[in-house]
């Protein structure tokens, strides 16, 4: 990632050495490719790695409704595919006068991977609107896979 982008309105502070700027013009750049043509409703999601690499996805829908794959597991997916597993933050765009807060099933998805991710969500029509959470506290008492002992 070489964007050294400037601050933006709402932008949390950059003290957790989080590329906010640069990571959130991915999440637009990415859901520019969303495939949305049932909801029109067009989602991208950014995430940082540990090694400092992104990695974005967009929500693809299917004919079959329930088949749409959403963004923030499509980034998922991308990561993964590349080998990495240690995210560090993650930047989700959506549109309208609030910013979209991700489903359960992405929720789940990001908590396999990192308890207290920071997550910014911010609305391509509200910059002002945008807000950062954890991840920790949109899933609070996740299941996790030591469960499963
Ligand atoms: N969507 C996402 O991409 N992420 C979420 O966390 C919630 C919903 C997508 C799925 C579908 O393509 C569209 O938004 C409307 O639900």
């Amino acid at each position: 990632m070489t964007a050294a982008a400037g601050p933006r309105a709402g932008s949390p502070s950059t003290d957790d050495g989080v590329a906010w700027g640069a990571l959130e013009d991915a999440a637009r750049r990415v859901r520019d490719h969303a495939y949305a043509p049932y909801s029109g409703y067009h989602v991208g999601a950014a995430i940082v790695t540990r090694s400092g690499r992104v990695f974005a996805g967009c929500n693809v829908e299917n004919a079959s409704y329930g088949l749409a794959i959403c963004a923030e597991r499509s980034a998922i997916a991308q990561m993964v595919a590349a080998g990495e597993s240690d995210p560090v933050a993650v930047v989700v765009v959506t549109r309208g006068p609030e910013p979209g807060s991700p489903c359960g099933m992405c929720r789940q998805t990001l908590a396999e991977f990192a308890i207290d991710l920071p997550v910014r969500l911010v609305s391509a029509d509200a910059p002002s609107a945008a807000r950062t959470t954890t991840l920790a506290a949109l899933l609070p008492d996740a299941f996790r896979a030591d469960k499963l002992k």
